[in-house]
């Protein structure tokens, strides 16, 4: 099996993008340690503070993000970083290249119940001569990533992978510490029975969220003619994953739940870095009236409406928004 710096430089990905993206994995290597240590290593339950918003930080949260901020800081190839337990951007070297938006932690709710977890990375060119303390550099469309990926600790750990030439999947072999290739091109079927979404919010969707799910519940005696199943992990990098390896849709959209917060899931370091890996692997993600990599982002923590995965079942659902 091939390990990951041979084929990334194959493909003619940039030996620094390489080694950046093998900092970020060194990182996750110690996470994946961590969290499979579980309560052995004390790293379970949460901590009494609150990130920037105003979600209790898990101790597996905080040990994450300083993990993943001090190697990628030390590393010297990233010029700022931003993540979700950051209230601001982080700036690293000036002469660096890259810029790393991550969610060191995703699945919070997971850890204490010995479930899915993962990291989500995003990586992206900084502007020229710019200045790695501001804020500005990270304010990119997800078109304009050079990588994405995700780690999944799952039963096994998990990398999948692009930098623009399809998504890969690699396997952390824990008895050498090495990524090796499992699966080249994923390819997400364009049709599916399977949807995801956190259905106690039904109520607080709006009307064309509301048709849709009702019409894929109401199955082979409803419009779409068959039946449909559900799946939800309460953890994007899960339920992308399962998108990834067999089709499906999923989506977390808007809700008037709380109207301080239309929208749960994060543009820079959630929502892009998964909306690359799924196209990159034939699907759709989309807000529901536009391309997730197409927006021009405000704010770091700046959140959006996710609707994802197989082509066909994602367009039918776009068709209600319209
Ligand atoms: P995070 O743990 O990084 O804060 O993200 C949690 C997100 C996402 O992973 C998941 O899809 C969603 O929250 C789960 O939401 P519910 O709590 O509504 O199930
Ligand atoms: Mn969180
Ligand atoms: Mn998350
Ligand atoms: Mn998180």
């Amino acid at each position: 099996m091939r390990r990951l710096p041979p084929v990334l430089l194959e493909d003619g990905c940039p030996r620094e993008l390489i080694s950046l993206i093998r900092t970020i994995l060194a990182a996750c290597k110690e996470i994946s340690f961590r969290v499979g240590q579980g309560a052995l290593s004390g790293v379970l339950g949460s901590t009494l503070d609150e990130n920037i918003q105003g979600e209790t930080q898990k101790k597996l949260d905080v040990l994450t993000n300083q993990l993943l901020k001090d190697i990628l800081l030390e590393s010297g190839y990233v010029k700022a970083i931003a993540s979700e337990e950051e209230d601001y951007t982080v700036a690293g070297n000036p002469n660096a290249e890259y810029i790393v938006a991550f969610d060191p932690l995703d699945g919070s709710s997971n850890t204490d119940i010995n479930s899915l977890v993962g990291t989500i990375f995003s990586v992206m060119k900084a502007p020229e001569g710019s200045d790695p303390a501001d804020q500005s550099i990270f304010m990119q469309p997800g078109k304009s990533q050079v990588a994405a990926g995700y780690v999944l600790y799952g039963p096994s750990t998990v990398l999948a992978l692009t930098t623009g030439k399809g998504t890969r999947f690699f396997t952390l072999d824990k008895t050498h510490g090495s990524f090796l290739l499992t699966q080249d091109f994923a390819q997400i079927p364009e049709e599916t029975s399977e949807y995801a979404i956190n259905a106690s919010n039904q109520r607080h969707w709006q009307p064309a969220m509301q048709n849709y799910i009702n019409d894929l519940m109401a199955g082979e005696t409803g419009p779409r003619a068959r039946n449909f199943n559900m799946r939800w992990i309460a953890a994007m990098v899960g339920d992308v994953h399962r998108v990834l390896c067999r089709g499906g849709i999923f989506t977390y959209p808007t809700d008037t739940k709380d109207p301080n917060k239309p929208n749960k899931l994060r543009l820079l370091y959630e929502a892009n870095p998964m909306a690359m890996l799924i196209e990159q692997a034939g699907g759709i993600a989309s807000t529901g009236t536009e391309r997730i990599m197409d927006i021009q982002p405000d704010a770091i923590h700046q959140r959006v409406a996710v609707i994802l995965g197989s082509k066909n079942e994602v367009e039918t659902c776009l068709g209600y928004h319209k």
